[in-house]
């Protein structure tokens, strides 16, 4: 696989949408910001869930709030899983292939921090269904957002209008940027935190740094 994927994530309300085309663009300039790695043929964002077509239709029913009938964790780990298969086989993968480089908002560390820590389903299933979904594509590099909760509140509050997962209270998303640290410890190779308090051009300068740096260490272990 020629291409890399780098992968957004981080609770509901860090910023990660506005980072990943901040991102998309530093790495479109004219000239190419990552001497030490070629230049990727292109440069192709997406996010979970919602890519492809079936992706659409899981987004919605995964995210539409329903007050008459709650949706089952499991049913919930299972659509996000279904996303997850149909966007790495007619996607990612292809695209990857090609030697694309691929800015995805949010992939299997979600799964892991939302229904593993948040709802708390069985981690090890967790990792099992993950494997199946992705047939084992790992990101090469993933960027961790990491901002207090009582700062993302704020944000989801000026948006106005709430999903259905981020209408869940503050304990569940506490456990969730817990499970983002787990996971940052976890791999540690291939994650990277990255501080999202402050503005927008701060932090696009720390993820700049950060993917300088990564870029760097990955032409060490290719040498
Ligand atoms: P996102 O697209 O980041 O939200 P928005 O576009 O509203 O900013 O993600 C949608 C929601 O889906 C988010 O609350 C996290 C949740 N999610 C999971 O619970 N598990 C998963 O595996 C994924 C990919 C997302």
């Amino acid at each position: 696989m020629t291409g890399q994927l780098i992968v957004f994530e981080g609770i509901d309300g860090c910023g990660k949408t506005t980072q990943l085309r901040r991102l998309e663009q530093w790495l479109s300039q004219p000239t190419w910001p990552l001497e030490l790695l070629p230049p990727p043929s292109r440069i192709w964002v997406t996010k979970e869930p919602g890519a492809t077509q079936l992706g659409t239709a899981l987004r919605q029913l995964l995210l539409t709030p329903n007050e008459f009938e709650a949706m089952d964790p499991t049913a919930e780990l299972l659509l996000y899983a279904a996303d997850r298969a149909q966007h790495v086989a007619r996607q990612l993968r292809p695209e990857l292939e090609a030697g694309g480089w691929v800015l995805c908002d949010r992939y299997e560390d979600s799964t892991w921090a939302y229904q593993g820590l948040g709802r708390g389903l069985d981690l090890t299933l967790i990792d099992q269904l993950n494997g199946i979904a992705t047939g084992g594509l790992q990101a090469d590099l993933t960027l961790w957002l990491d901002l207090d909760l009582e700062q993302t509140r704020q944000r989801l509050c000026d948006r106005g209008a709430v999903d259905r997962m981020e209408q869940a209270d503050a304990a569940f998303h506490q456990r969730v940027r817990q499970g983002f640290r787990e996971l940052a410890e976890r791999h540690g190779d291939r994650t990277l935190r990255i501080d999202a308090d402050g503005d927008e051009d701060t932090v696009a300068e720390r993820i700049q740094q950060a993917v300088s740096t990564w870029a760097r260490r990955s032409k060490m272990h290719s040498a």
